[in-house]
């Protein structure tokens, strides 16, 4: 235990030096809080040309992959390698259902080719993310949680596998900066009832049983900001 602790107490201590999360205007720490700007690395992405049947993407996700409704998560920054897994696993092989089941998606992607997804894939993935703004009321427990999980309940850090500013990290394990929370909350109760199961292991199911619905709607809210 007093190991834990001061783990922790060193996570939270050295994590604002790296790590940022924008709040709302209204937030008493706004004035302190730089205005949200990519990161040097995802500015630099090289262009890529615009797939034919992008266009179809467009009308959710937007041309540049930052969709604006929130049940529509954004496309943009994410790696590249994720993004096809994704557009894979949203395909039925032979009877079995997909192992990331929406009706929304099968229909996007049943005319699809396999160099079709990679091109878009790849298109996406190099698109510049936009960043939201999290709401100061649960911002606590979110950063909490994304910096330490719970220890009490076996949640592990969040920031452990999708990075300390939710970047992500090649090819596993998505970006989560700046996502819709109403998205990253959908995921989180899919992965919880099974409805999504194509996480390696199940460690996203494992996870997600162990969140409560104010847990998941709190760090949610804190990606929404995070970068
Ligand atoms: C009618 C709206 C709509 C259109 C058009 C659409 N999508 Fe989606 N997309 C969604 C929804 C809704 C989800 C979330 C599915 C879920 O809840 O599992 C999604 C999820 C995704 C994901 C997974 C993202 C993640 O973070 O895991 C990818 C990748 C994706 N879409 C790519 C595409 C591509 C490529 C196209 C064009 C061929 C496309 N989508 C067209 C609605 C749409
Ligand atoms: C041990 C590694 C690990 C940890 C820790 C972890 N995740 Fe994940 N997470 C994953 C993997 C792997 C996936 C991608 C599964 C796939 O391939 O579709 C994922 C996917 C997700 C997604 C879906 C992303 C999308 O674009 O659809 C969300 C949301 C998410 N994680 C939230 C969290 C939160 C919140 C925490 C902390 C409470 C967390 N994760 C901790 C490994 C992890």
């Amino acid at each position: 235990m007093g190991y834990t602790r001061s783990l922790l107490t060193f996570l939270f201590a050295a994590a604002p030096l790296a790590v940022a999360f924008a709040q709302n205007a209204d937030a008493p720490a706004a004035a302190e809080t730089p205005a949200a700007a990519p990161a040097p690395a995802e500015a630099a992405a090289p262009a890529v040309a615009v797939p034919a049947t992008a266009a179809v993407c467009a009308a959710c996700h937007n041309m540049d992959g930052n969709s604006i409704l929130p049940e529509y998560p954004k496309l943009a920054g994410h790696h590249p390698e994720y993004l096809l897994k994704q557009l894979r696993d949203f395909k039925p092989v032979g009877d079995k259902p997909p192992v990331r089941d929406n009706a929304i998606m099968l229909g996007m992607i049943a005319a699809l080719s396999d160099e079709d997804m990679v091109e878009l894939s790849n298109y996406f993935a190099a698109q510049t993310p936009t960043i939201g703004e999290a709401k100061p009321e649960t911002l606590e427990l979110g950063k909490n949680i994304w910096q330490g999980g719970i220890p009490a309940k076996g949640v592990p850090a969040c920031a452990g596998c999708h990075g300390a500013n939710g970047s992500g990290m090649p090819t596993q394990y998505p970006r989560l900066s700046g996502q819709h929370p109403e998205y990253v909350v959908a995921q989180i109760q899919a992965f919880q009832t099974g409805t999504r199961k194509n996480d390696l292991n199940g460690v996203m199911q494992d996870i997600a049983q162990r969140l409560t619905p104010a847990e998941m709607q709190a760090v949610a809210n804190a990606i929404a900001g995070l970068h």
